[in-house]
């Protein structure tokens, strides 16, 4: 191993470690246990870094149905909704045309209070140029992550639709697949042709992208992608709309989230019915576990490092970073997004008990457990409680 493999393995063990090491304390070995695999290749080997593509292996049942039995309305519900729901990238409905700049001075993309750095004496002594940049930079991580996520979903939504026993739901997941696909499209373009700036996948989502497309349970790749990485994109997806000053860009959301509201429903009918009739009180936990492993590494491991290196490594180590990150506005308003949907849905399905409640309050967010869960809440409502 070279020096600069080496350092490359301690600083990201450096990065790493509090994930390993409290996932240990808590005693969660069977979530270590599925994650340690892709845990190495991205945390340590750093294997998606600078890579043009990345090889993993998929080991889950394809269940074949023959009897074609229509047995799930609620289900079957969706699927006609989605066919009616779908769009086109390239039609009229979306104005490619007008350009803009990602670097405007004036009309600035995001507002500069969402920029991690705007809090520090040193931003006042930056350039326009240079704070424009930061808003490019960061606008364009998050749509990256997006991006990445979304060819994530792209596979996830295709393995699971082969493995679920129901007809009904196999039949929506064809459409969640068609779904996904037009959103790798649109993400990849419009950082192309609009932001002209893309990240590589943050390695905590490789972890977790890798590790779903990689264990057989079925009903593991469904909470892992429906419930919390959906979850987790309609949290972006809100906030993004939210903050940016840009149309194109907030037509795109506001279609996506009427997309991915489908799909967070197609998770919680289709993990609801399972774990009620399949699963055991020690299956049921160690879905519990995972969930809630799931949630800490999505609120505590997303910090933006790739702009720490790229622009603040000078200013604070990564521990500084991290709590000054974690502390942020952007940081703060998009947790608060994203478990707002995901803590009623985790406790709809019965993976909010008073094992994990507790730990769910030191997190912070156990009080969204009283908001409405997914299945009652609409996309217009969704978009409507957009800031
Ligand atoms: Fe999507
Ligand atoms: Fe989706």
């Amino acid at each position: 191993m070279s020096i600069q493999s080496l350092s490359q393995l301690f600083l990201a063990l450096e990065r790493n470690w509090p994930t390993v090491s409290e996932t240990v304390a808590r005693g969660n070995i069977n979530m270590l246990r599925s994650f340690l695999g892709p845990a190495f290749k991205g945390l340590v080997l750093q294997t998606s870094r600078g890579a043009s593509s990345t090889l993993m292996t998929a080991s889950h049942d394809v269940h074949y149905d023959w009897q074609y039995l229509r047995e799930f309305p609620a289900m079957a519900r969706l699927y006609e909704a989605a066919k009616s729901g779908q769009w086109n990238v390239n039609d009229e409905s979306l104005d490619w045309s007008r350009e803009f700049d990602p670097l405007d001075q004036v009309n600035h993309l995001i507002p500069d209070s969402y920029c991690p750095g705007v809090v520090l004496p040193i931003w006042g002594k930056m350039s326009e140029k240079e704070k424009a940049e930061h808003r490019q930079a960061l606008l364009s991580w998050m749509l990256s992550q997006i991006l990445h996520g979304e060819q994530g979903a792209l596979y996830g939504a295709a393995q699971v639709l082969q493995a679920v026993p129901w007809l009904d739901g196999k039949l929506f997941g064809a459409t969640q697949v068609v779904d996904e696909a037009r959103h790798v499209e649109v993400f990849h373009r419009y950082l192309n042709e609009k932001l002209h700036r893309k990240y590589e996948i943050n390695e905590n989502l490789y972890v977790l992208s890798e590790a779903l497309v990689a264990d057989p349970r079925w009903d593991i790749k469904f909470l892992g992608m429906q419930i919390m990485i959906e979850g987790f994109a309609l949290g972006a997806f809100t906030m993004i709309r939210g903050i940016v000053n840009e149309p194109l860009l907030r037509e795109i959301l506001r279609l996506i989230v009427i997309d991915e509201a489908r799909h967070v429903n197609y998770g919680v009918l289709a993990l609801k019915r399972f774990y009620e009739t399949e699963l055991n009180e020690k299956e049921r936990a160690e879905r519990e576990d995972l969930a809630f492993e799931i949630a800490l590494l999505l609120q505590r491991r997303f910090l933006i490092h790739e702009m720490y290196e790229e622009y603040w490594g000078n200013y604070f180590t990564l521990k500084e970073w991290n709590k000054f990150a974690s502390d942020s506005q952007l940081m703060t308003f998009f947790r608060n997004s994203m478990f707002r949907l995901m803590i009623p849905n985790l406790k709809r399905l019965g993976l909010l008990t008073e094992r994990s409640r507790p730990r769910y309050a030191e997190m912070g967010i156990l009080s969204f457990e009283s908001g409405r869960a997914m299945p009652d809440l609409t996309s217009e409502d969704i978009l409507a409680a957009t800031p």
